[in-house]
């Protein structure tokens, strides 16, 4: 079995990640395990067959891309022990690159077989909702907190294409606030704006009266009027992606005066189409110019076989990133983050001392 795609470490200090999705980060192995013991049948007898199925080698489609999951997901929803292994081997993986903070993502509703209209993925009803979906996340991450020595916490989704389920997102971010979760999502096709579907509006308004803090995708393949709705209509505090905010050159200033947060990936972006293929012409070449306020992240890194070191090797080797802006950028995610104020400041004390600065140094 060959493991993921991983180089030498061009930035071999602590790290923070905060755009990675649970579902697109799972070992393929893990995969295979629980397909034979549930005896379910798969396509490939073995990881290297499995991987050639799942991984994007070249520049696809959102379809394509989103047609990855349908060869997996059925294999881990409605499975309490394979939803918890995963929460638990993704801190695993997550502490072996170097990643001292974590913010991972799911949709509860798309790992569920109950409680959740219509059952995604063809599943037969079973028994797990999204609410036990949640508590088993957060029990394997907890978990792994604690064998691996680094911290994670979660932020729950809201589908474009599924506004029925928002409702319920918002609520389960506030009965686990306590236990880990700590932000609400909107991920999918951007073309299903919130206009028409007031189902996310409803549950962002909520989230905000409750504070309970705000991503959304947006700008990434949708236009800069995407990232303009998660700020103003959403009140997002941080934009995932957010590339074509570069389009609308007065919404980019704004956000740049507000210190937006740009969840940046960049093999993602390239896989997916949503960017130029040539990395050298990347929106985060501008936003490192501008000293704007982003980091860099995986995203699906079971999807794209890849790993963060692999997302800084092509910004050091094909954007000329240093180790300089390495540092800024990771400083400016544990800022960004969604930890209490409390927490935050311990981890950019830890952060700080890692990269030999003194706390009151100014970027
Ligand atoms: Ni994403």
């Amino acid at each position: 079995m060959s493991e993921p795609r991983s180089r030498q470490d061009v930035f071999a200090k602590p790290k923070v990640e905060l755009h990675v999705h649970l579902d697109g980060a799972i070992r393929v192995q893990t995969i295979l395990d629980v397909a034979r013991r549930r005896g379910i049948r798969l396509p490939a007898d073995t990881a290297e067959e499995l991987r050639r199925l799942i991984v994007l080698r070249k520049p696809a489609t959102l379809t394509e891309f989103l047609g990855k999951f349908a060869e997996y997901m059925h294999v881990i929803a409605g499975d309490r022990d394979a939803i918890k292994r995963i929460a638990y081997e993704f801190v695993e993986d997550k502490a072996k690159e170097g990643v001292i903070y974590a913010e991972v993502r799911y949709s509860p509703h798309l790992l569920a077989n109950c409680d959740v209209d219509p059952i995604p993925w063809h599943q037969t009803e079973g028994n797990l909702s999204p609410d036990e979906v949640v508590r088993l996340v957060n029990e394997g991450l907890r978990e792994g907190e604690r064998a691996f020595r680094i911290k994670v916490r979660s932020i729950l989704c809201c589908m474009r294409h599924m506004p029925s389920w928002s409702a319920e997102v918002v609520e389960l971010c506030k009965k686990y606030r306590h236990e880990g979760v700590v932000a609400i999502d909107l991920a999918g096709d951007e073309a299903l704006n919130c206009e028409a579907y007031p189902g996310h509006l409803r549950a962002y308004q909520e989230a905000v009266r409750c504070e309970i803090h705000r991503t959304v995708h947006a700008g990434e393949v949708g236009a800069a009027c995407v990232v303009r709705e998660a700020v103003e209509v959403l009140k997002a505090e941080r934009v995932g992606h957010g590339y074509r905010t570069l389009e609308d050159r007065g919404l980019y200033a704004q956000l740049l005066a507000q210190n937006m947060h740009f969840e940046v990936c960049p093999i993602s972006s390239k896989l997916t189409g949503a960017c130029d293929a040539d990395f050298s012409k990347h929106p985060v070449v501008t936003f490192r110019k501008d000293k704007a306020n982003y980091s860099l992240n995986t995203d699906d890194p079971l999807i794209f076989d890849s790993s963060l070191q692999l997302d800084y090797s092509v910004a050091y080797e094909h954007m000329g990133f240093t180790q300089e802006e390495f540092m800024r950028l990771n400083i400016c995610s544990a800022e960004s983050c969604f930890l209490p104020e409390v927490e935050k400041s311990q981890l950019l004390g830890i952060l700080y001392k890692a990269y030999g600065m003194i706390q009151s140094t100014a970027f």
